[in-house]
């Protein structure tokens, strides 16, 4: 499986701190926010990783990241987004490095405690379809909300003023090929992007999404609270990690 992380966006929500860089190249705690996505993918088996990125600071990601040597991999793999088309948008940018290939995709502001590679075996083995990773949370209304009946997900909301319930889409996702015809069926949504909510429901109309739940915490980090709540939960994560076991 391959990897896709989504490092584009105008990062509008962090004005001025995006004005003159690009929201993944932030830092959450001690490290750039991209480091942690890109961590994640790694740490679950994925070394073929392509990085997708736009607006006028592109070419700090290549002076950041290199060749992926800090992650342990001999290359990484770069593309442009150009404009502000969405995550779906930027996603079909990743057609050519996919070449048929099933990929795992992350978006660049999203970090989380634990490990994805048990969900990832898990699609490994998934004939076809696609496969989303939920997370319980109290404030649903920011996120793509699962609607989930008996063990299967029926449908997801953008957004929504409502939530139909407290399932969080965290912004890992996993897809087949047929990712890319179904990106381009897509239209803008009212905040003129192609969603990928929209992407999502395609596969559940279809009957091949299926999903699973995230262990240990995860946060985005696009506002100002989120990526102030990213840095101190990587922080405490950290600091527990460094206690001599049998501390309180
Ligand atoms: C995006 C997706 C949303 C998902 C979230 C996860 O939201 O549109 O469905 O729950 O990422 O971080 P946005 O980045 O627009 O807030």
């Amino acid at each position: 499986m391959k990897g896709v992380v989504l490092a584009g966006g105008t990062g509008s929500r962090l004005h001025p701190l995006t004005k003159i860089t690009n929201k993944h190249l932030l830092p959450i705690y001690d490290k750039p926010m991209i480091y942690y996505p890109i961590e994640t993918l790694v740490d679950a088996g994925i070394r073929d990783i392509l990085v997708v990125t736009g607006g006028k600071n592109a070419g700090d990601f290549l002076r950041l990241l290199a060749n992926g040597k800090a992650f342990g991999l001999s290359h990484l793999d770069y593309t442009y987004q150009e404009g502000e088309g969405g995550i779906a948008d930027a996603l079909a940018l990743a057609e050519h490095f996919a070449d048929g290939k099933k990929l795992c995709v992350m978006l660049g502001d999203n970090i989380v405690e634990g490990s994805i590679r048990q969900a990832v075996e898990e699609f490994r083995r998934q004939e076809h379809g696609a496969k989303i990773l939920l997370r319980e949370v109290h404030d649903a209304e920011r996120f793509g909300v699962a609607e989930i009946v008996g063990n299967r997900i029926v449908g997801i909301e953008e957004k929504p003023k409502h939530p139909k319930s407290n399932y969080a889409v965290t912004g890992i996702y996993m897809y087949d090929h047929t990712v890319f015809d179904k990106v381009r069926t897509l239209v803008p949504s009212a905040r003129g992007e192609l969603e990928i909510t929209d992407v999502n429901n395609a596969y559940i109309r279809e009957e091949t999404m299926t999903f699973s739940f995230l262990e240990g915490w995860w946060t985005d980090a696009g506002t100002f609270d989120s990526l102030l709540r990213a840095a101190n939960l990587v922080e405490k994560t950290r600091r527990r990690s460094c206690e001599p076991a049998g501390r309180d």
